[in-house]
C-alpha cells in the first residue's frame, strides 16, 4: 500500500506513479527504493504526501552574497506552494550563486560550473521536473545551459529587475549610472558627498540591474525560448505579482511533467533564433551572444556569429529602454506590456507555431498581448534604431570574429581611424592610462589585451576601457575601444568586444604595437589593423605563449577545457554532443 500514491488516480494527460523518472528511486521493489522511503520518511513526509507524485526540484541561486537574488528565498517557497498544489512534491536544491558585483575575477569564470551542479544535480536525484531560480546576468545562462543537457520538464523563474533607483530627482539605472557618476567624480564635477548618497539610491530594492542590461537581456531571452511564463522576465522583483508569477511556475512544472513536455521539445533551432531577434529587437547585452551560443550548443541547436549579423539587419529596436535606449528602465517597460508586448509587434519575425511552457504554441501565447506605451516599446514606424543593436565585425584583428554594440556608441566613432595605444593588460592599463606622457588624443584607438576567456582568466567585462582623466576634464566621454574582454550590459561607448582567437592563445590581437593604425568601419562590419601580413607573420614567429594562469584546481580545468568567444565559452567536454548513462541503469 505504500508503493503507490494514494492520491487521485491519473487521469487523461496524467503520469501513472510508475511512469515517473523518480519511481526507479521511490516506488521499484528492492532494498534500494526501501531505504528511500525511510529516509523520505525522516524528512518528516508522509508517504501520502510524495509517493507517486512528480518530484520536483527547485535550484535556488539565493544567497546571503547575491543581493539581485536576496529574495529568491522567500520565493523558493511560493514555487513550492504551487508544485504542492498541482500534486507534485517539492524539493530545494541550493547550487552555487554567481553574483555579477561580488565575485572575482568575473563570475564568467565560474559560469560552466554552475552548469555542470545543475546538470548533474537534476541527474543524480530523483528528479521528475524542474523550476530554476536565477536573473543575474550569468545564472541565467548557467542553469538553462545544465538543464538543457538534461532535458527534463523545467520551467525557469527569472529574478526580476530592482525598483528604479534614485538621487536628487533624478531616476538612476543601475550600473550605467555607476559608471557615469564615477566619471563625473574623476572629471571633479561631484564629491564625496555626492558619492555616499548616490550609494544609497543607485540599487534601492531586491532584484537584478534594472536597466536593458546582461541579466534583463538573458531573462527576455529565457522568455523568448518559452521557458519562462508568458511576461515573467520583467515582473519587478519586489512586486507581489512576482510571487504570484513563482507560484503559477511551481504548479505549471506539475503539469509539464504529466504533459511530458521536456525542454527538448522548446530549445528548437526556431526558438534560439527567436531570442535572437528578441535581444537584438531590445538592444540587449552584447554578453547575450556569447550565452546564446553556449545554451544553444548544449539543446544541439548550432548558432554562430553570423545568425546575429544576418538576424540584426532586419530587426528594428523597439525598447527604449537604457543602456541602449532610454530613458526608461524595466519597471517602464513592464507596464508598458513587458516581453508579451514586445514579441506582439514583432510577430512578423517569430516562429508562432513551436510551443513554451505555458501554452502549444507561441502565436496562443501571445494573442491578446499587447503595448500600453508607445515611448516605451516603440512603434515599428519609429524604432530606437532601425537596425538590431549589435554588429560582428571580421577582418585581420579578428579572424574569428568580434561584437559591437554601435547603438550605445557615439556615432562619429563607427567610422574611424586612428594609432592604436597598447595595454598587455588590464592593471597595467589602469595604472597608465591617467599618465599624460602616453600622450592619448580622442583619435587614439585604445587596445586591451590578455583580458579573454584565458587571458582574463574568465573574460572580464574590462571592455569599456575608462578613458583618461584629462581626455574625461576636456569633455570627451566616448573613444574607439577594442579587446578580448566583454562588457557589461549596463556599459556604452565605442567598444569593440569578443575580439576572437583572444591575445592569450595567439590570436592577432596579441600582435598589435603601440602606434599601428587601426580602422574600425562598422557599416562595412570589418576591423582591421593595417600592418601589412609579412611584418604581422614576423610578429607572429616571434610571440611565446605566455603561462598558464592555473596550475592546479578548478581553474586548470577551465584553462583545459574553455572554448573560444565565437563558440560560447562553454567547456569542450560539456559543449561536445554525446550521451550520459542514467544514473539506475548501472
Ligand atoms: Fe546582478 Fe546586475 S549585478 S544583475
Ligand atoms: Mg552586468
Amino acid at each position: 500500500p505504500r508503493r503507490s500514491s494514494p492520491g487521485a488516480p491519473p487521469g487523461p494527460g496524467r503520469r501513472a506513479p510508475e511512469e515517473l523518472r523518480s519511481h526507479q528511486w521511490y516506488g521499484t521493489d528492492g532494498l534500494r527504493s526501501f531505504s528511500h522511503r525511510a529516509r523520505t520518511r525522516q524528512l518528516g513526509y508522509l508517504p501520502e504526501e510524495h509517493l507517486g507524485k512528480p518530484v520536483i526540484a527547485v535550484l535556488n541561486t539565493w544567497s546571503d552574497i547575491n543581493p539581485c537574488h536576496a529574495h529568491l528565498r522567500e520565493r523558493a517557497q511560493a514555487v513550492k506552494r504551487g508544485v504542492w498544489q498541482a500534486g507534485g512534491f517539492p524539493l530545494e536544491f541550493p547550487v552555487a550563486t554567481l553574483s555579477e558585483t561580488f565575485q572575482k575575477p568575473t563570475p564568467m569564470l565560474y559560469r560552466n560550473l554552475l552548469a555542470m551542479e545543475t546538470e548533474e544535480l537534476l541527474r543524480s536525484y530523483p528528479v521528475d521536473g524542474a523550476v530554476l531560480l536565477g536573473g543575474c546576468d550569468k545564472t541565467t545562462p548557467a542553469l538553462l545551459m545544465g538543464a538543457a543537457s538534461v532535458g527534463l520538464p523545467t520551467v525557469f523563474v527569472p529574478a526580476g529587475p530592482m525598483l528604479p533607483g534614485h538621487w536628487r530627482g533624478e531616476v538612476l539605472g543601475s550600473g550605467t549610472d555607476m559608471w557615469k557618476y564615477w566619471d563625473d567624480k574623476r572629471a571633479g564635477l561631484i564629491g564625496d558627498c555626492e558619492l555616499s548618497e548616490l550609494e544609497s539610491g543607485l540599487a534601492r530594492s531586491p532584484g537584478h540591474c534594472m536597466t536593458m542590461g546582461t541579466a534583463a537581456t538573458l531573462t527576455a531571452a529565457a522568455e523568448a525560448l518559452g521557458v519562462t511564463l508568458p511576461g515573467a522576465s520583467s515582473v519587478p522583483a519586489v512586486d507581489s505579482g512576482h510571487e504570484r508569477m513563482a507560484a503559477a511556475a511551481g504548479l505549471r512544472s506539475v503539469e509539464l511533467v504529466h504533459r511530458g513536455r521536456g525542454l527538448a521539445q522548446l530549445l528548437t533551432g526556431e526558438a534560439f533564433e527567436d531570442a535572437v531577434t528578441t535581444v537584438l529587437g531590445l538592444g540587449g547585452s552584447s554578453n547575450a551572444v556569447i550565452h546564446l551560443i553556449a545554451m544553444a550548443g548544449r539543446a544541439g541547436v548550432r548558432l554562430t556569429l553570423d545568425d546575429f549579423d544576418r538576424i540584426a539587419r532586419r530587426v528594428p529596436v523597439l525598447a527604449n529602454v537604457r543602456p541602449g535606449g532610454g530613458p526608461h528602465l524595466m519597471e517602464d517597460f513592464h507596464f508598458a506590456g513587458g516581453l508579451p508586448g514586445f514579441l506582439s509587434r514583432i510577430t512578423d519575425l517569430l516562429h508562432l507555431d513551436r510551443p513554451t511552457v505555458a501554452h502549444d504554441s507561441l502565436r496562443e501565447q501571445l494573442a491578446g498581448a499587447g503595448v500600453h506605451n508607445d515611448e516605451v516599446i516603440r512603434t515599428r514606424d519609429n524604432p530606437v534604431a532601425a537596425e538590431g543593436g549589435l554588429a560582428v565585425l571580421r577582418g585581420n584583428l579578428c579572424p574569428n570574429g568580434a561584437v559591437i554594440k554601435h547603438i550605445a556608441a557615439e556615432p562619429h566613432l563607427l567610422e574611424h581611424t586612428g594609432p592604436a595605444v597598447v595595454f598587455d593588460d588590464y592593471r597595467t592599463m589602469q595604472r597608465t592610462i591617467n599618465d599624460p606622457e602616453l600622450g592619448i588624443t580622442p583619435d587614439h584607438v585604445l587596445v586591451l589585451r590578455n583580458a579573454g576567456p584565458k587571458g582574463g582568466p574568465g573574460m572580464p567585462e574590462y571592455g569599456m576601457l575608462p578613458l583618461p582623466e584629462y581626455l574625461l576634464k576636456q569633455g570627451v566621454r566616448d573613444m574607439v575601444r577594442i579587446s578580448d574582454a566583454r562588457m557589461s550590459g549596463t556599459s556604452y561607448g565605442t567598444c569593440v568586444l569578443h575580439v576572437a582567437p583572444e591575445s592569450y592563445v595567439g590570436g592577432p590581437l596579441a600582435l598589435v604595437r603601440t602606434g599601428d593604425r587601426i580602422t574600425l568601419d562598422v557599416p562595412a562590419r570589418t576591423l582591421r589593423l593595417e600592418v601589412s601580413e609579412e611584418e604581422l607573420a614576423r610578429r607572429a614567429a616571434g610571440w611565446e605563449p605566455p603561462p598558464e594562469r592555473y596550475e592546479r584546481g578548478y581553474g586548470a580545468l577551465y584553462n583545459e577545457q574553455i572554448t573560444q568567444a565565437d563558440t560560447g565559452c562553454d567547456f569542450a567536454f560539456l559543449a561536445r554532443p554525446g550521451t550520459v548513462p542514467d544514473p539506475y541503469a548501472g
